[in-house]
């Protein structure tokens, strides 16, 4: 491997410092191949374990809960990896999922999904998993940030909007 110039090292720091500045360190999108922005949706200090939290990602129309679980879960961030976040529309028909005692409940046809495992459904009609946000916390600040979907929100052929 060719050793790497003090001029390219600052060129690619400059770049990443960019990307982090200006939102966009989030995810591609494979669908797409647009890059998801990288949204402040919390702070880890200001969670309480099980209270949800309500956001939009990647935009306004797309409505998400963060909630600080009471034990470990897959794509969880924080010291004890227990913050996550999901789209609360429910993969089934689009009705609005809430988040009440350690799983996320919808309303319709009652579907259930467990947040620590994924979104994975494991009661009801819904044959998908909940989408998962993909979330990064800066230790430095407590911020947590959405940086992309794991599945696609209900209603949509892509996360990310084709303009
Ligand atoms: S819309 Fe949620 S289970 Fe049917």
């Amino acid at each position: 491997m060719a050793p790497i110039s003090r001029r390219q090292f600052l060129q690619g720091s400059s770049a990443s410092m960019a990307l982090a500045l200006f939102g966009l360190a989030g995810r591609v999108d494979a669908a797409t191949g647009k890059r998801y922005p990288s949204v402040k949706i919390g702070n880890i200090r200001e969670l309480k374990v099980g209270e949800p939290v309500p956001f939009t990602y990647p935009d306004s129309s797309s409505p998400c809960t963060l909630v600080m679980l009471d034990q470990t879960a897959i794509g969880g961030v924080g010291n004890l990896k227990n913050v996550v976040a999901f789209s609360s529309l429910c993969p089934h028909m689009g009705c609005p999922v809430s988040y009440s005692k350690g799983r996320f409940v919808c309303g319709c046809h009652y579907s259930m999904f467990d947040p620590s495992k994924n979104g994975q459904t494991y009661q009801g009609l819904a044959s998908q998993w909940l989408a998962q946000l993909i979330l990064r916390h800066d230790s430095a600040s407590g911020n947590i940030y959405a940086e992309g979907i794991e599945g696609l929100v209900y209603g949509r052929i892509s996360n990310l909007k084709v303009s």
